[in-house]
């Protein structure tokens, strides 16, 4: 299932060669273009790999998200809800939260399946998980494989986005704390590039937008979750969540011990989180925790820029019943 059976090493070269690229961070690193959406190289393998590699089972839920849109606390969420033993979560021991960052109780298909460069030895083999299988990817809804958006199959997608503004600075923190690239970029310069969408994955307003319309279209199949209303009304999202991936909470006490369990103060203060790096991209796993705020984008842009992201927001979702 990887890349060498769908082309070779030449092929692909001179397809990454024909595509437009960017510099970003690091000394060596390339953004690319593919299909208006910007990748890192073994990012880009990894999708081409898994539009043939990756069949789905009906079953399957798959998270999906750009970055830092709150993905981590579903990944901790996702496995809670779906876990057979959930009721009898009490035993400490029971919980995999204990001994898991969320990213290894849901992998990513493309940053450790599909991803030539994982570090991870124990690479998973997608065919031999037992179902129901959960696997998350940032990949934008028209680069999913093809067994995900084919009609026949119902297995299930939610979708988690934020506010751009908080988005662009959970980002900026995010990067500052993973990488020692030198020279680092200004947040000036990784702001202008956020919003030309030239980042990992981006443009974000287009990739929530595929989403967005898909739900519309598929609501049973995708859920369309935010950011800020999970921080608002959680028990009532997280009831939502439940429901829609068929394992409604049976009491209150069950809802509200999930919600304890992946909530963010408990998991940035566990120690499976607080020391060493995530196995399959070798990222400090704390990074994937800060402060969890809503309206932190407001706080830490200067009005110019706050104005030049919000116009970009009223531009691109215009009439589509959008509004972050
Ligand atoms: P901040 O940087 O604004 O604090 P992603 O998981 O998509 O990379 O997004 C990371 C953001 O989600 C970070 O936001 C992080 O603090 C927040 N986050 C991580 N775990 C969380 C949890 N369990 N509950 C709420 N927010 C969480």
């Amino acid at each position: 299932s990887n890349l060498d059976t769908i082309m070779s090493e030449d092929e692909f070269a001179t397809f990454v060669d024909g595509l437009p690229r960017e510099k970003c961070r690091g000394p060596i690193n390339f953004w690319y273009q593919w299909d208006g959406y910007w990748y890192r190289i073994d990012f880009l393998k990894a999708a081409i790999a898994a539009q043939s590699g990756f069949l789905a089972r009906d079953d399957d839920v798959i998270l999906t998200s750009s970055t830092k849109t709150g993905t981590t606390w579903l990944k901790a969420l996702i496995p809670c809800i779906m876990a057979h033993n959930r009721d009898n979560i009490d035993h400490e021991e029971d919980d995999p939260l204990l001994r898991n960052h969320p990213n290894q109780l849901i992998p990513s298909i493309e940053l450790s399946i599909f991803n030539p460069n994982n570090l991870d030895p124990d690479v998973l083999n997608v065919d031999e998980m037992p179902s129901p299988r959960l696997f998350r990817t940032h990949l934008p809804y028209s680069k999913l494989p093809e067994s995900i958006k084919n009609d026949n199959s119902s297995c299930k997608l939610v979708y988690i986005t934020r506010e751009p503004k908080d988005v662009f600075v959970s980002l900026w923190h995010f990067m500052n704390s993973i990488s020692n690239a030198e020279p680092c970029p200004t947040m000036d310069e990784e702001f202008d590039s956020f919003c030309k969408g030239i980042h990992l994955f981006g443009p974000f307003h287009d990739h929530v937008l595929e989403y967005w319309n898909e739900s519309l279209k598929k609501p049973e199949k995708i859920l369309f979750l935010r950011y800020e209303e999970m921080k608002k009304d959680p028990k009532g999202q997280v009831k939502k969540l439940a429901e829609f991936l068929g394992r409604p909470f049976v009491n209150e006490e069950e809802l509200d011990n999930v919600l304890w369990r992946c909530s963010l103060e408990r998991l940035k203060n566990l120690q499976v989180n607080k020391n060493g790096l995530e196995p399959c991209l070798g990222i400090p796993k704390i990074a994937y925790f800060r402060n969890g705020l809503v309206g932190d984008g407001k706080k830490s842009l200067t009005k110019e820029m706050q104005e030049r992201l919000d116009q970009i927001t009223r531009e691109k979702f215009e009439g589509t019943g959008l509004d972050l």
